[in-house]
């Protein structure tokens, strides 16, 4: 499989599916609060996606080569967890950061972000700056898509601004296109040269979604077969877009009238 090149009647349904994946993540932002269980949002998400928004959440069943069938609808990754964190029966707690992954499917084609959320409006200080710098990190890279552009251009930014903060890119993961399948070519690495990889051409679509944590890049895995989470047990944040390279140069096709603003100048 190589790197499809989206039609203009695929970009409008690209379009309606990342809006529906962030419109997902407006819904269930009231509910995430202490004491709620990841099993309770996983409902609740499930439910509004496959009863109000009429779309399949991709997660479910998803079994890449290698792996067991997904159990759950979402992902949910709190604290050291990195990503593809498994929803349970443990209750959200005051100052606890959770990750909610989102993708949704709409008549065949995929719309996939994430955001971090404070539990109870609270964390700690480092806790909110690796939330604030992952998320100037995720729009550091989307600034880099344009036609001509290169995929190490966005990993190399993401890297710089991580670890000039002190954090780290975590490597075994990465952005990916996106379309009629989940993960389709290309990767997108979080880390990187500028100028180097793929060059970037109009109606190519794909993700970006750094992993950024607080201590070491190190992971590891746990026993469930997808959670994913640092060796050293630092906390560790993620947020994610899907992105579309125009004639000049990116449309994020994951907003929504509750998507947080792209950052300020803070660098
Ligand atoms: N949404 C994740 C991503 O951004 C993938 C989750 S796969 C799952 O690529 F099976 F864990 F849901
Ligand atoms: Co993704
Ligand atoms: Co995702």
């Amino acid at each position: 499989m190589s790197i499809v090149i989206k039609t203009q009647e695929d970009i409008e349904k690209m379009r309606v599916a990342g809006r529906l994946a962030s419109e997902v993540l407006d819904f269930i932002e009231p509910h995430v609060k202490p004491g709620i269980t990841t099993d309770e949002l996983d409902r609740l998400c499930h439910d509004y996606m496959v009863s109000v928004q009429s779309t399949i959440p991709a997660p479910l069943n998803y079994a890449p080569p290698g792996y067991k069938p997904y159990p759950k609808s979402i992902c949910t990754s709190i604290n050291h967890q990195v990503c593809h964190g498994v929803p349970g029966d443990k209750a959200l707690k005051k100052g606890d950061i959770v990750n909610l992954d989102i993708t949704v499917i709409k008549d065949g084609w995929h719309g996939d972000t994430s955001r971090m959320f404070l539990v109870g409006g609270d964390a700690s200080i480092l806790a909110k700056r690796l939330c604030a710098v992952t998320y100037e990190c995720l729009w550091l890279g989307i600034d880099q898509v344009r036609p001509g552009g290169h995929l190490g251009d966005v990993g190399h930014a993401i890297q710089r601004h991580a670890e000039s903060n002190g954090f780290s890119v975590v490597r075994e993961f990465c952005g990916h296109g996106i379309g009629r399948q989940f993960h389709e070519e290309p990767q997108v690495l979080h880390y990187g040269k500028a100028g180097s990889g793929v060059e970037l051409r109009p109606g190519m679509i794909f993700t970006i979604e750094p992993m950024i944590n607080a201590g070491k890049a190190a992971i590891s895995e746990l026993p469930d077969g997808w959670t994913i989470v640092t060796k050293d047990r630092s906390l560790s944040a993620q947020w994610e877009h899907t992105v579309l390279v125009t004639q000049s140069g990116a449309e994020v096709l994951t907003l929504s009238a509750g998507a947080p603003a792209r950052p300020g100048s803070r660098s």
